[in-house]
This record gives C-alpha cells, sequence and structure tokens, in this order.
C-alpha cells in the first residue's frame, strides 16, 4: 500500500458506560478498544495516525502512544470531530485517508485492506463498510442508489418507518480521498434529530459533486460491532472470547470446558495443551506443548516451557523451562526463572528468584530475590528473609542443598553447595560447602514439670 493515513474518533466520553474514564478505553479481553483498533492499522501499514480526544485525553494518549493527536473541545458529532483533524489533512493532500470510530474495535485488517482496494478501483470519494445486521436498531441504514452506490446514510433518530426495515448498516469506517474530505468537512451542516455535524453527510455531498460513494460489505458482520454501555461491553467480549478460543482449538488446543476461560489475543500457546476451567491467560504470554494449565489458573506476560503442569496458580512475568510441576496455589511474582524439573507446591510463592533444575519446594515457602542451585530440597516452611524493612537483599543457595523444614535464611546470606540445613535454623551467617548448619537453641527436658503445674493450678478452665 501507498503512504495512508487514518484519523481515529475517541472523544466520547462514555456516559452511557457510567465510567471515570474515556470510553475508548474500556477493554475488551483486557486491552482498551482504542488498542485494537491501534492493531488493525499498524497490521494495514498504517502508521501516521490521529486521534480526535475529548475528556481524558492523557489517559487515551497513554494507551496509544505512537498516535498524534487533536483535542475536539466540545462534542459536536462525529463530522465535527474530523473538522478538528484539518491541519492533520491538509498536510495530506493528494492522498488517502482513513476515518474509524474508536468504540467499534472489531474492524479487521483484512476488511480494512479489502475496503481500501475497492475504494482505489472505484475511484470513489468515499469508500464505507457496511454490515448486514439481523437488528439494526440504532445504527445509521444504508440506503443505495439504482447502480448499487450509497445514496445516503439516515441516522436511528432520522429514519422513517420504511428506512427503519433497512439492514445494510453504516459500520463507522470509511476510507476518504483527503482532498475531497476537506472539501466535503466546509460543507457540513447541522441539519438533522440531534443538531449535530454528522459525518455520514458527506455522502450526500459527494452525490451533489457527482463522485462516487462505495460501500464495502463486510464480509463478517462482526466488524460493526460496537459498545455504548456495560451490556455492550460484555457482548464484545464474549464474542471476542469465543472467537479466540476458536482460534486456539483451531491450532491444535485442548478445551475441555472454556467456563471461565479467557485469552487475550496474541497469547501463544503449543499443540496438544490443555487448558481448564477458570484458566486467564494475558499479555505477551507463550505457553509450551502438552501442558496442562488450570484450573483456576493466571498467568500474564510469562513464558512456560514445554510439559508444564501449572494448577491453580498465579505467575507474572516470569519464566518457566520445561517439565516444571506447580501448584496448587503458588503464586510465581515478576523476575522469576524457574528452570527444567522444579517442582513447586502449596502455597508457595517465588519473587525475583532464580530456581536452578529439579529444585523442589513443595510446602508453604518464600523464596524471594534469592539464586537457588539444582537438586535443592526445601522443607516445609522454608523462608528467605529479604527485606529488613528498608532494603531487600539476595539468598545464594548452591546445588544439591538440603533445606530443613522451618529455617529462616537472612539475607544477604550464601549456602553453600551440598550442604545441610538442620530443620528450625536461623541462618545468618554463611554455610560452607558440604557442611551441616544447626543455628537454634539446645533443647531443655524437666522431667515431671507439667505434672507439677498441672497438681498445682487444677483442672484446665473450659
Ligand atoms: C455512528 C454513525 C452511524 C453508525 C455508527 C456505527 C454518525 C452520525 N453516525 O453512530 O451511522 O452506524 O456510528 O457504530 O456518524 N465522537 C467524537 N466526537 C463527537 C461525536 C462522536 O469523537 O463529537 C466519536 C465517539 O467517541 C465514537 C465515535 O465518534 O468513538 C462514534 O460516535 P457515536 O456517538 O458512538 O456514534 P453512533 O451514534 O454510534
Ligand atoms: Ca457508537
Amino acid at each position: 500500500m501507498e503512504k495512508l493515513c487514518a484519523v481515529v474518533l475517541a472523544a466520547g466520553d462514555g456516559k452511557r458506560m457510567r465510567s471515570a474514564r474515556p470510553k475508548v478505553l474500556c477493554e475488551v479481553l483486557f486491552r482498551p478498544m482504542i488498542g485494537w483498533i491501534a492493531d488493525t492499522l499498524a497490521q494495514c501499514g498504517i502508521e501516521d495516525v490521529c486521534a480526535v480526544l475529548g475528556a481524558g485525553a492523557d489517559q487515551v494518549r497513554a494507551a496509544v502512544p505512537d498516535f498524534s493527536w487533536v483535542e475536539q473541545k466540545e462534542r459536536l458529532g462525529t463530522g465535527h470531530a474530523v473538522m478538528q483533524a484539518k491541519d492533520f489533512l491538509q498536510s495530506r493532500r493528494g492522498g488517502d485517508c482513513a476515518v474509524l470510530y474508536g468504540d467499534a474495535p472489531f474492524v479487521d485488517a483484512e476488511t480494512l485492506c479489502g475496503a481500501y482496494r475497492l475504494h482505489k478501483e472505484s475511484g470513489a470519494a468515499v469508500t464505507l463498510l457496511t454490515a448486514s445486521l439481523p437488528d439494526p436498531t440504532g445504527y445509521g441504514r444504508i440506503v443505495r442508489n439504482e447502480r448499487g452506490d450509497v445514496a445516503r446514510i439516515v441516522e436511528q433518530a432520522d429514519a422513517d418507518a420504511g428506512t427503519q426495515k433497512i439492514r445494510e448498516i453504516n459500520a463507522g469506517t470509511y476510507w476518504f480521498s483527503v482532498d475531497f474530505l476537506l472539501h466535503a468537512l466546509e460543507e457540513l451542516r447541522p441539519n438533522n434529530a440531534q443538531g449535530e455535524y454528522y459525518l455520514t453527510d458527506v455522502v450526500g455531498i459527494a452525490a451533489a459533486q457527482g463522485r462516487r460513494v462505495c460501500g464495502y460489505e463486510a464480509p463478517n458482520s462482526r466488524i460493526a460491532m460496537g459498545a455504548n454501555d456495560r451490556k455492550g461491553l460484555l457482548h464484545l467480549n464474549q464474542l471476542a472470547r469465543q472467537a479466540e478460543l476458536e482460534r486456539q482449538m483451531a491450532a491444535g488446543v485442548e478445551i475441555v470446558c472454556d467456563d471461565g476461560v479467557i485469552i487475550q489475543p496474541g497469547v501463544q500457546i503449543g499443540q496438544d495443551t490443555v487448558i481448564l476451567p477458570g484458566t486467564i491467560l494475558k499479555g505477551k504470554t507463550v505457553i509450551g506443548k502438552n501442558c496442562v494449565i488450570g484450573p483456576h489458573t493466571v498467568i500474564e506476560d510469562s513464558f512456560v516451557g514445554d510439559g508444564c503442569h501449572v494448577n491453580a496458580c498465579q505467575i507474572e512475568q516470569s519464566r518457566l523451562e520445561e517439565r516444571i510441576k506447580i501448584g496448587p496455589f503458588t503464586h510465581v511474582r515478576p523476575g522469576s526463572h524457574l528452570m527444567a524439573g522444579v517442582k513447586i507446591g502449596n502455597f508457595v510463592e517465588v519473587k525475583n528468584a532464580v530456581v536452578g533444575e529439579n529444585t523442589a519446594v513443595a510446602h508453604l515457602t518464600y523464596v524471594g530475590d534469592s539464586d537457588v542451585g539444582k537438586n535443592v530440597n526445601f522443607g516445609c516452611g522454608t523462608v528467605t528473609v529479604n527485606f529488613d524493612g528498608h532494603d531487600k537483599y539476595r539468598t545464594v543457595i548452591g546445588d544439591d542443598c538440603f533445606i530443613g523444614c522451618n529455617s529462616n535464611l537472612i539475607a544477604p546470606v550464601t549456602i553453600g553447595s551440598g550442604s545441610y540445613i538442620a530443620a528450625g535454623s536461623t541462618i545468618t551467617d554463611p554455610v560452607p560447602e558440604d557442611a551441616l548448619a544447626i543455628a537454634r537453641a539446645r533443647q531443655i527436658v524437666k522431667p515431671g514439670w507439667a505434672k507439677a503445674r498441672r497438681l498445682r493450678l487444677g483442672p484446665r478452665k473450659k
């Protein structure tokens, strides 16, 4: 494609969403709606994008940092919104510009490019995406002329009973010749039921000039779906979730029951991996082959190697190599790297730690800010004591160590390879290789003491 530009209308305030944030930041599968549009534009190779922003502009800019932007101070309609991008358009005369609405996230690259091809072949002044919906209520209706071109778009509020029966609707995505668009913006008037400047009125302006307006009917009407309120947003989430699950299954992922399974587009999952109910996979996550993930697991921005079992766990920004078994109820926090064959069990938290091959941390343990070697066995209830209330320190444990139950390793501390920490120890000093460290008070036994006390105090109170 030649160099193209786009204007994205995103000045809506989300009143019907009852949200404190701008509507276009409402999320579908954990991605703001405007982010979906940014992805589509990027896939089409369109990098020159101007967003029209209103309230909450700073938040929207943070979500789409590559877009340039203009402000629409008053919301006087979609036509008025595009007028705000006049300077942007002026400097792009001679080219073509896409206009998209920020609250319709499902426009895909294939459809946008298809519409562009029709736009160029037909030489139209405007080419717009349309879709046929079983229930077109609320959308602008497409009125075609005898040639099959678009003659008018009639908004719901302005449509008579006959027009309301038309099922072909305006999807809210357009290709314009920039020169024509600049001319048409000068001509727009707010002559309609809402008293707004409708972008859709450019169709009549083109006709008056004898220019063609083409309608590109999308093969999949889903691309027209927008969200104006929470119910609409849930519907978009449901559609997107189902589509993503189907895509994953087509690639060989097994989903036994999809209750509560949410997979963000872009997550990669290997063949024959089984995803169990209640599993949420987000962000830049990659999961290998032959894994079992879930039930009740959240994995975000993480890598999980082949053959791992992850049961009822939360994993964030971490890397798990192959054949790891973790859970149930394990939390792997950011910056962790678990090597092949590691086992992490019930109620264990790992944070910012490297855990070497085949090391086992089976129960009730905290491993934070640590470098742990291979084949280490952690007893139940071990704590790497990494924080003194002011600073954090690292614990370094060599290969083949045995850490007895209920030990505290007070960082910074180093445990040499092959060493043995006696249960109940609080280790404050370095332990050399192959040593035994016992750091606890010696036991005292006083024979008969308890019996004497019982006799002295009498029966135990209930
Ligand atoms: C619009 C179309 C309708 C189409 C539908 C598709 C018009 C007049 N109508 O209706 O034909 O079927 O979209 O979804 O264009 N916006 C601004 N500034 C404004 C007004 C709107 O930035 O002053 C933005 C909104 O943030 C939103 C988009 O433009 O992202 C569409 O506006 P909205 O009010 O939702 O239009 P619809 O009534 O849905
Ligand atoms: Ca809308």
